[in-house]
């Protein structure tokens, strides 16, 4: 999509492969193609969102607000239209459960009329006039230009929206490539977009990074960098710009949630939490727990239980009644999740779960690691799949020195009775990450609570409420009274 025609690609494609396989002898299915685009398309593209942007030649910032709204109420509406072969794609794109994937559908269409109403507020609030030193000033949120969004393919449909429709709203122009897993779900909604912004507000790219995205960002004409993804993406992406001062970023990246279970814990609810919290989507979420800290008193009580709620897992197809593990996308996760359990068994852990490690075609059944130390890359690494690393402690403090070492900040859950007991500690936990989840696991929603990290897992803050300021500027006229 590009300069508002759905182009007639004639070139080169690339051929995408669904993550399921219906046949015995496990094959994976040619689900369709999509444009393989080059320098030279990704650079015409560009035009189209420079132009639509541009003063004098396009419409779309200075276009009344109750317009912009019109055109979002137009396209939701019609998105909705979309919902069941959307729904299609994220099961058989990225093996998401069905009913995670009309959760995934609904979820963004609530995020997007979510977005409208607080857009409305925004605009009714920051609309206003101020006065200082006879100086009147007519203060408003502005848009920021030409936005670059990239998403994952753990949320191809609702991540990419989260940042691709607060950057629309507010009057900047986006180019956006989707995820490589969860490419062709963006294609029902073409369409969508096409007939509902005017020309060049919204465009597509497909392609490798370095033959479309790269270039983008050389021609310097990008002022934001909307990423949720991976930091190596991102810092490639940001080193292609030649005026890196002038470059917004607004990133969500990885994380390395820690769950601790304290001496006073439920159990009962600390281990279904925890369950939900390591393995949702087979953890392949930057919220998920990567680590469980286990107070050594409650060690061997939570850990039988636990390895015996993760083996009872259903694993199947994602249309498949009480499926709870399904397959990965990406065709290379499960000999790194094998890698990092042999590591962490040479340096002394252990599979504490009976089926842990067991391999069926593109999945790895979840292992329960036990005990994990600081030398082990299953320690180190965000894992982002189906092994789950389980260290014992004895006191808070050494936890409480881990995760201030550690590059990442994104959120803790804390399983514990006494909450007033608690407090300084809490108190301390909300300083190290932005957000401490209690007797409860780690999650981006509700989706108008601000999303963020601390250090390399975030850069901005995305929500409904947050994300329309993170894609704007202030602006005013001033005048004097004279
Ligand atoms: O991959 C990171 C997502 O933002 C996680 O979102 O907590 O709703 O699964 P979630």
């Amino acid at each position: 999509l590009s300069d508002g025609k759905l182009i007639e690609w004639q070139g080169k494609t690339d051929e995408v492969f669904s993550t399921i396989s219906t046949s015995e002898n496990y094959q994976r299915t040619l689900l369709g193609t999509v444009p393989h685009m080059d320098k030279t398309t990704a650079l015409e593209v560009l035009t189209s969102a420079c132009n639509a942007f541009d003063k004098g030649k396009g419409l779309w910032p200075t276009m009344k607000v109750s317009e912009r709204i019109a055109c979002m109420e137009n396209f939701v509406g019609k998105m909705k239209l979309q919902r069941e072969i959307v729904v299609k794609y994220l099961m058989w794109e990225i093996g998401k459960s069905m009913p995670d994937s009309y959760k995934e559908f609904d979820r963004t269409v609530e995020y997007i009329e979510d977005t409208i109403e607080d857009y409305k507020d925004l605009d009714r609030n920051s609309a206003k006039f101020s006065k200082k030193d006879g100086v009147y000033a007519h203060i408003r949120r502005g848009p920021l230009g030409i936005v670059l969004c990239l998403g994952p393919y753990n949320y191809p449909l609702n991540e990419t929206f989260a940042l691709l429709i607060p950057a629309i709203i507010m009057g900047n122009t986006v180019i956006f490539k989707p995820a490589k897993h969860g490419v062709l779900l963006i294609s029902p909604l073409l369409k969508a977009f096409q007939e509902s912004f005017p020309a060049g507000v919204v465009n597509v790219i497909y392609g490798r990074g370095r033959e479309v995205a790269a270039p983008i960002m050389q021609s310097g004409r990008i002022d934001v960098l909307a990423l949720i993804g991976n930091s190596k993406s991102a810092i490639a992406l940001q080193d292609q710009h030649p005026f890196k001062n002038r470059l917004r970023l607004v990133l969500g990246l990885e994380a390395k949630n820690p769950g601790i279970v304290l001496p006073d814990a439920d159990l009962d609810l600390a281990i279904s939490e925890c369950i939900s919290g390591t393995l949702s989507f087979n953890g392949q979420r930057c919220t998920a727990l990567k680590i469980l800290y286990v107070h050594e008193s409650v060690q061997d009580a939570f850990l039988k239980r636990f390895a015996e709620k993760v083996d009872a897992l259903k694993f199947g197809n994602p249309w498949e009644e009480n499926v709870q593990l399904t397959p990965l996308p990406e065709p290379e996760k499960p000999a790194y999740i094998q890698d990092l359990i042999d590591d962490a068994k040479q340096q002394g852990a252990k599979i504490i779960n009976k089926k842990g490690g067991e391999v069926s075609e593109n999945f790895i059944f979840p292992a329960v690691l036990f005990p994990v130390t600081k030398d082990m890359k299953v320690y180190q690494e965000e894992q982002f799949g189906p092994v789950i690393p389980v260290k014992p402690f004895s006191d808070i403090e050494e936890i409480l020195e881990e995760i201030a070492d550690s590059n990442y900040g994104q959120q803790v859950s804390l399983f514990g009775k006494d909450i007033a007991e608690l407090a300084p500690l809490i108190d301390t936990l909300v300083n190290l990450v932005c957000r401490v989840n209690l007797n409860s696991s780690c999650q981006r929603g509700p989706d108008v609570f601000p999303f963020t990290g601390r250090k390399d897992s975030a850069v901005g803050t995305l929500s409904v409420h947050d994300a329309l300021r993170s894609f704007s500027i202030r602006t005013f006229v001033a005048s004097k009274d004279n």
